[in-house]
């Protein structure tokens, strides 16, 4: 041991402020550097290390992480790398590993343990594979689903992606960042960045400070309370300023204000982007001190950052301070995490974990508890005294489309034609296995393309349906349609889905919709004419698998919608916490001012009523936790589980406040003809709002208690509470 910094008795801090001393200015701004493997060749990423020190890379994995680490304990001072890795459904990039329901699809099961069960699975298997943290979880709000990222949202409402974000934040650090097979998570992307205009991503958000702190910071500061290592600067500005040069949201809100202690990364070339996409910097130099001053601390993919800043660090014009700063946060990280400790090399953990029994078993019962049965017509559902399934669909048996965004098929470079070497069940798969095994038999045919409207086989379909006693559709959208870069102007039915679904209506036999996608679809006419409909989003390997035992009914569906299906496309954005106010009851040309389905909304095998809503106070004061309990009984004849959701209303407030926030929900499993009495806590203090003037405070007067199955006012029985 030549170094202090060596000694791994001493504090994280103290090892680098004494590491920190004794390091070059070339050594520190390389700390700095998060470089894309897949943007350099493999000279260049060796000269990334050992001639400019650069911390950290992206994108790299196996053997490439493992060299270029051995090149950086190499170095001088011999600073480990840290790699990230987008694992955001799991460690989808690696071919091989387990991958699970996006984000959006796994929040529709509101159940916390599964999903930093998830978490957990995750970091072992990338923790096996050598790298240390993921660029997860997305705090986006997920309003407008056009937008192209909707799929990497927990959905729509800030309580709930504070609650689930936690939950997996949690799965992915363990206990502690030192243990082998914890990694880092990056709450992403600060801030607002799901709400640019237009669903437009990547521009810009037209949101103030206020509703900021109100809306989108929530989600934030949760992942700062459970201690999230990293945070991801957003792509996106607001109100005209770039995330990445705001100094207010960054240094000011989130590290000097909240008290965030790890690192923030930028997102993909956000510094090369002030010039580039968003001109407010004339070139690099001032980009890369924009960036720093802003309160960025590593930066991902702009190369030309190391040697504007070490320029203009050489002539004063960027005070060395700030470089000091931003590598104590990244070299605490990496002396927290064991990485100077050989703790989180490749072989640490062993590969066998990846996509082992117990990580698939963790992935089924989250798959099967993500899925949301939205229409079920005369219990067509569960199948029953069948003898022929006919599955149909350019989504039954596809895989990509199964999987959404960031995997190997997407990520780094696109490989459409990516073997997977692992089992996985498209929905074709998981159907003809159960049926197999009950002796129901199945034909399938693809229809039509999900993309070329002239690619359709209206009588090949049909053909299939003969002596059908069923027919399951299966539908939704595919990678070219959904996930970065993909926003959407309508969220129609894309090629000749919806001729598809026309002529088979008119063979009048039992139809079941199943929808493959990544976000909300407009789907009336499937609503009005399916006889049952599930939605599965993007479901993981294991979709398939989880879909039959649904259909079959070895598995009751329990799942409820985190984000509202519009009529239409023109009614987007559309979410159930908006802010009361328009002048008309709906649009002229809809139906209803209320969205297809709403938040909460999904159906079961059998049907709860709801009773007996009690306060255990009816007037209280702002210190207060109240306990809310009601009577849910379970009124059908299968047992299940239900969510059972606590909404409030600020009846009257000096800033206008939603209609409807989500303040609770518990998951009851309740067997047929049982009631349980649920409880679930509220505190007073989370009846805060952000008033006029950025102030945090809960306002006296009278605040409605909401309880029921979903959002929507026919869904809940209510009290009201009376705050002093
Ligand atoms: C850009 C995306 O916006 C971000 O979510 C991702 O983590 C980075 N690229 C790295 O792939």
């Amino acid at each position: 041991m030549n170094y202090i910094y060596q000694n791994p008795s001493l504090t994280p801090m103290e090892r680098t402020l004494n590491l920190l001393s004794l390091m070059t200015l070339e050594e520190k701004v390389g700390q700095m550097m998060q470089i894309s493997y897949s943007m350099v060749n493999p000279t260049e990423a060796e000269e990334w290390v050992s001639k400019k020190f650069s911390g950290s890379f992206l994108h790299v994995l196996g053997d490439n992480a493992d060299h270029l680490q051995e090149l950086a304990l190499s170095t001088r001072l011999g600073i480990p790398l840290i790699f990230g890795i987008d694992a955001i459904h799991g460690h989808g990039l690696l071919n091989g590993a387990t991958i699970f329901p996006s984000q959006l699809a796994m929040s529709c099961s509101f159940n916390t343990d599964l999903i930093e069960k998830a978490g957990r699975v995750t970091a072992k298997e990338v923790a096996a594979d050598g790298l240390h943290w993921t660029f997860s979880p997305v705090l986006c709000i997920g309003r407008d689903a056009r937008w192209g990222r909707i799929d990497e949202t927990f959905g729509e409402d800030p309580y709930l992606i504070g609650i689930l974000a936690s939950a997996i934040i949690k799965g992915y650090q363990g206990e502690n960042l030192s243990d082998p097979n914890s990694i880092l998570a990056c709450a992403k992307h600060y801030l607002a960045y799901g709400e640019s205009t237009g669903a437009k991503d990547a521009y810009d958000t037209e949101v103030t400070v206020r509703k900021i702190r109100e809306v989108f910071l929530p989600p934030f500061k949760k992942a700062v309370e459970v201690g999230c290592a990293t945070f991801m600067t957003g792509y996106q500005s607001i109100d005209g300023t770039p995330m990445a040069a705001n100094k207010k949201m960054l240094k000011g809100i989130l590290k000097d204000e909240l008290g965030f202690e790890g690192f923030v990364v930028t997102d993909w070339n956000n510094t090369g982007s002030l010039v580039s996409n968003q001109k407010v910097s004339p070139d690099i130099f001032d980009a890369s001190k924009k960036t720093i001053e802003s309160g960025n601390d590593m930066i991902m993919n702009t190369n030309d950052f190391y040697d504007a800043t070490l320029e203009q660090v050489k002539k004063g014009e960027i005070s060395e301070s700030l470089i000091d700063e931003a590598v104590k946060r990244i070299l605490n990280i990496k002396f927290s995490m064991g990485l100077f400790d050989g703790k989180k090399r490749r072989g640490y953990v062993s590969k066998d974990v990846i996509n082992c029994v117990e990580h698939q078993e963790a992935n089924i019962q989250l798959t099967r508890e993500s899925m949301v049965l939205l229409e079920n017509k005369n219990n067509t559902l569960p199948l029953k005294n069948i003898k022929k399934i006919a599955v149909i669909g350019p989504n039954a048996d596809d895989i990509q489309a199964q999987f959404g965004d960031w995997t190997f098929f997407s990520h780094p470079n696109p490989s459409p034609d990516a073997i997977p070497n692992f089992e996985y069940y498209t929905m074709l798969r998981g159907i003809q296995e159960l049926a197999s095994s009950k002796e129901v038999e199945v034909s399938y045919h693809k229809g039509c393309d999900i993309m070329n409207k002239e690619d359709i086989d209206i009588d090949g379909a049909i053909n299939s349906c003969k002596d059908a006693d069923v027919i399951i559709a299966v539908v939704g959208d595919c990678l070219a349609l959904n996930g970065e870069f993909k926003d959407r102007a309508t969220l129609d039915l894309s090629g000749s889905q919806q001729k598809l679904l026309e002529e088979l209506k008119k063979l009048n036999k039992p139809l079941v919709v199943v929808l493959v996608n990544g976000k909300p679809l407009s789907i009336q006419w499937i609503t009005q004419n399916a006889d049952a409909v599930i939605e599965t989003f993007n479901s993981g390997t294991l979709g398939g698998k989880a879909l039959a035992q649904i259909l079959f009914g070895e598995f009751n569906p329990c799942g409820k919608l985190t984000i509202s299906f519009p009529y239409h496309s023109g009614q987007t954005p559309v979410y159930y916490n908006h802010l009361p106010g328009w002048h008309s009851p709906k649009y002229a040309d809809m139906p209803v001012a209320e969205p297809l389905y709403s938040f909460g909304y999904g159906l079961s095998y059998t049907n709860y009523e709801y009773s007996n809503l009690k306060l255990s106070k009816a007037i209280c004061s702002k210190e207060d936790t109240i306990t809310v309990s009601v009577d849910v009984t379970n009124v059908g004849e299968s047992d299940g589980t239900e969510i059972v959701q606590l909404y409030i209303n600020d009846i009257v407030s000096s800033v206008m406040t939603p209609v409807k926030e989500l303040k609770g929900f518990k998951r009851v499993f309740i067997k047929a003809g049982e009631t349980n009495t649920v409880n679930i806590n509220l505190a007073i203090s989370d009846l805060i709002i952000v008033n006029a003037d950025e102030e945090y405070v809960v306002e006296p007067g009278e605040f409605e208690i909401m309880v029921g199955s979903d959002s929507r006012d026919q869904s809940l029985i209510k009290e009201i509470l009376t705050v002093k």
